[in-house]
């Protein structure tokens, strides 16, 4: 069995784009990918729960071209006549900012690898998924397939360094207790990242300065997770989800009404994860009776996941 983790972002999306650092934590195996040898001549590809069957095959697969593109450019990293079918389980909501195609590239790349008995370095399978993620994403900054293939809590710096450079995991001194709220579907995380990108380019200095404050919520996030400082932390990713919304328009009305229900229901600070315009928000909490209350509160808004 191969698995790829899924991620939320506590702090630093968008921005992570324009080479400016973010938080992340791992969603641990939020795919898992096994691999039998095919004699269909094809290498396949199904995905429970979401119900999607695949092949590398000519005849395009509506409407699921762009996996179909990703799993042929995945098998042809290999040079050999090795065909698969491999089954992939998913734990994560699909195109909800908790990095499901990053996840599912990697545990793929993975499969394909074990079947073949090859041990292949991190280095290579995040090369490898960037690859993979690119078909969905366009421009990804790569956080996705860095926490995907490492996991953990870290933050992540987009640049040429090898990952070992660029993504620096470390140990809070309390793990953050966090819940994800699924608000509905969300435009193509392409799509928010070019309204980022625009912007950046039509007012580059006050779009800078938006990311100058993130930085530094970023920076700050870090210190407070190692000092289990939780006040400082909920109010940080509440700070980095304002400007989030207000500056860069990526809220929408659900987000802000599961947002407000989950403060209202003692979460210490919510923000935006991901690409926005829809997808999730994550809430921290402190203690198992404001864990319960904001469950609930979510739950009557939408799917809720632990994180
Ligand atoms: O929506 P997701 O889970 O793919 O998160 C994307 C995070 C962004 O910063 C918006 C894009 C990126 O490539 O870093």
């Amino acid at each position: 069995m191969a698995y790829g983790h899924g991620k939320v972002i506590l702090f630093g999306e968008h921005s992570v784009v324009h080479g400016r650092p973010a938080l992340a934590k791992s969603v641990p195996n939020g795919a898992e990918v096994t691999a039998v040898l095919s004699k269909s001549g094809l290498t396949t590809l199904g995905i429970s729960p979401w119900g999607v069957q695949l092949d590398t095959g000519p005849t395009p697969i509506v409407p699921h071209e762009k996996l179909q593109a990703a799993l042929k450019i995945a098998r042809d990293f290999y040079d050999d006549d090795v065909e698969l079918t491999l089954s992939a389980s998913m734990h994560l909501p699909g195109g909800a900012g908790m990095g499901s195609s990053a996840a599912l590239g990697v545990a793929v790349l993975r499969a394909m690898d074990e079947a073949r008995r090859i041990e292949r370095p991190e280095q290579e399978i995040f090369e490898r998924s960037l690859v993979w993620e690119r078909v969905f994403h366009g421009n990804p900054s790569g956080i996705d397939n860095a926490m995907a293939t490492h996991g953990g809590l870290a933050t992540f710096r987009r640049g040429p360094e090898p990952l070992s450079e660029r993504l620096k995991p470390f140990v809070p001194r309390h793990p953050p207790r966090l819940l994800a709220g699924y608000s509905g579907p969300s435009p193509s995380t392409a799509l928010m990242v070019q309204g980022v990108a625009d912007l950046l380019a039509r007012k580059p200095e006050e779009t800078n300065k938006q990311f100058d404050a993130i930085e530094a919520i970023v920076n700050n996030g870090k210190l407070a997770l190692e000092q289990g400082n939780m006040r400082d932390l909920g109010q940080l990713m509440t700070m980095n989800h304002m400007i989030l919304a207000s500056y860069f328009l990526l809220s929408t009305p659900e987000l802000e009404k599961m947002i407000s229900a989950a403060k209202g229901a003692g979460a210490l600070g919510a923000k935006v994860t991901g690409g926005g315009g829809g997808g999730c928000m994550i809430a921290l909490v402190d203690s198992d009776q404001t864990y319960a209350s904001v469950k609930a509160a979510l739950a009557a808004l939408g799917p809720v996941y632990d994180v």
